[in-house]
């Protein structure tokens, strides 16, 4: 889709945090019945890192990536106008945003959060780029961060192996119209398949006995993982190819596919399908897993620390999952 852009806008800085605490497949063999071998031949991961303890928590990964962002462009925070926390984990159901916001010292800036879940920096980028594109704002922070390992049942092999917590930032700013980065984007949700993958609200069985009013929980991720694979192999490839077509672009001017890091057979069968080197593959899903609406920040600001991504790159990002909802970013670095 095109938008009505008056001003370019461009990805200034990046950063990322982690915690300290890795949890290797052989540890987890000893939570659920599962083996290093599995895992790794299923998905491609070997280790994630999980929020251990209870010293720190989303908001402080969000915190410390953000930081390192504006460090690297030695910005103060209170030049940001705008930030926006994709997060289907935060520390609070009315936001965790403004608590970002004050951590960081960012106080001329409006914040809130969006939830995508594993798609929420690919449309919080999106959501950025219309603020600056159209002149309202100069300078935005755009942070991805979950920790899902607070959401998983620790007892079902089939999803608590794949998550990992960490936190991803950009900084982005508004530019001449020339030098516009934001090349392109295609985004679609289908509601219909969301019962696929859910942190589904549940309600009481009993009322409040004087009000009439059920009130409930948010139970553990439930996960089809059949199907989220079918549809995403099938759906990503088809946004990609839109996305260029917007821009009479080929294939083969992509320079790397930075790919929402849910599962590593995942991000090789989009690439055939598109008849894309494997080489052009970004991941680093190994070492992390799954980090929901972090995996991509968290992948993009490693591939620029180690100069992967050069000036002038066209950078293909596309983010998938829970809604289920999908979409495509085109950037030229
Ligand atoms: O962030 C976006 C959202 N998520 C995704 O993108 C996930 C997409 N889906 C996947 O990545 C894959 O479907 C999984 C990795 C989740 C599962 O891989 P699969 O190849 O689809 O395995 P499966 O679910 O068909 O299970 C195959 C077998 C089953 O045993 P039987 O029925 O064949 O005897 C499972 O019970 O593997 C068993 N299994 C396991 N075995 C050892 C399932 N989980 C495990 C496990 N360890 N952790």
């Amino acid at each position: 889709m095109k938008s009505l852009m008056i001003q370019g806008a461009k990805i200034i800085a990046t950063g990322s945090a982690i915690p300290s605490s890795s949890f290797s497949n052989h540890e987890m063999s000893e939570v659920v019945n599962t083996s290093d071998e599995w895992i790794f031949t299923r998905t491609g991961i070997k280790e994630r890192r999980l929020l251990q303890g209870n010293d720190q928590s989303v908001v402080d990964l969000a915190v410390l990536a953000s930081k390192k962002a504006l460090n690297q462009v030695a910005m103060d925070p209170c030049q940001i106008d705008l930030i926006i926390l994709a997060t289907s984990s935060p520390h609070d159901l009315f936001g965790s945003a403004s608590k970002v916001q004050s951590q960081i010292g960012a106080f001329n800036a409006v914040a809130f959060d969006l939830t995508a879940a594993c798609s929420g920096f690919v449309l919080s980028l999106v959501t950025a780029s219309q603020f600056l594109q159209t002149g309202v704002y100069r300078n935005i922070l755009v942070v991805g961060a979950d920790a899902l390992s607070k959401w998983v049942d620790w007892s079902d092999r089939s999803t608590c192996i794949l998550f990992g917590d960490a936190a991803g930032a950009a900084i982005l700013q508004s530019c001449s119209f020339t030098h516009n980065a934001i090349l392109s984007f295609q985004l679609n949700t289908d509601g219909n398949y969301s019962k696929y993958l859910s942190m589904a609200y549940e309600q009481d069985i009993s009322p409040h006995p004087k009000l009439n009013i059920y009130q409930g929980y948010f139970k553990y991720i439930s996960m089809n993982g059949k199907e989220v694979y079918k549809f995403a192999v099938f759906q990503v490839p088809l946004s990609i190819l839109k996305c260029l077509n917007s821009l009479n672009m080929s294939v083969e001017e992509i320079d790397w596919l930075v790919l929402h890091q849910a599962n590593y057979r995942i991000l090789t069968a989009i690439a055939e399908k598109l008849s894309i080197s494997k080489n052009k593959i970004i991941s680093n899903l190994h070492k992390y897993g799954n980090t929901s609406a972090a995996s991509i920040p968290l992948v993009l600001d490693e591939a620029i620390q180690n100069k992967k991504i050069s000036h002038n790159d066209i950078v293909a990002i596309a983010g998938f999952g829970a809604g289920l909802t999908w979409g495509t970013i085109i950037v030229r670095w």
